[in-house]
């Protein structure tokens, strides 16, 4: 098999909309298998994945609504279009990075691990077929402690992300980038 990996950063996109299809276990095993690769300072290997679909899903929804209706009072279209997105999303994964006491810097590298194996299962899942989105903000519950709570999740995981994943219904155009010659010095 020829692994072409700069090919697959060039196909990788944001996919926010997926087909009704659920994710077959194996590909998200494959997809797991992958994330524990990425790269770690010390080997601490500091994520942690919890995988939310089907049922998992009903609690993590009642506290999305709670947390937007809190967040958006005056905006129940949006309180209601973020539930939607949420209801057409077949697999969460919420990744985290273990922070450690009294040491910032580790901590800090143990977040950057994190998001190299969020980045990993990104571009595995576009290997697989699959769309994907990496979200923080609104539905993603990233800074609200309470997802913790749901979770179980031990008060040193903080959380970094929440993967969306599914079978893609949209083929989004590459947005426009600045080009690296703006956004590098070569000393
Ligand atoms: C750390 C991080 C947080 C993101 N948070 C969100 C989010 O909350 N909601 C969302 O729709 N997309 C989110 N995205 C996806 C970006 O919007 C997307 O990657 C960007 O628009 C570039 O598009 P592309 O991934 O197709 O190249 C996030 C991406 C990253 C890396």
């Amino acid at each position: 098999m020829t692994i072409n990996v700069i090919d697959a950063m060039k196909k990788r996109r944001a996919i926010r909309q997926f087909d009704g299809r659920l994710v077959e276990e194996d590909k998200i095993r494959t997809l797991l298998e992958t994330a524990i690769l990425a790269p770690n300072d010390r080997m601490r290997q500091p994520w942690h994945f919890y995988i939310i679909q089907g049922a998992g899903k009903v609690n993590f929804t009642q506290l999305a609504e709670e947390y937007l209706q809190e967040r958006f009072p005056t905006k129940p279209n949006l309180v209601q279009e973020s539930l939607k997105v949420l209801n057409n999303t077949p697999l969460l994964i919420v990744i985290t990075a273990d922070q450690i006491a009294n040491d910032a810097d580790a901590s800090e590298d143990n977040v950057f691990a994190s998001c190299c194996a969020a980045h990993s299962i990104w571009l595995a899942a576009e290997e697989l077929g699959l769309g994907c989105v990496w979200r923080t903000r609104g539905i993603a519950l990233v800074r609200d402690a309470r997802l913790n709570e749901l979770l179980h999740c031990p008060p040193e995981q903080k959380v970094i992300g929440t993967l969306c994943l599914g079978y893609p219904a949209e083929q989004p155009p590459i947005p426009a980038r600045t080009s690296y010659t703006e956004k590098v010095t070569w000393v």
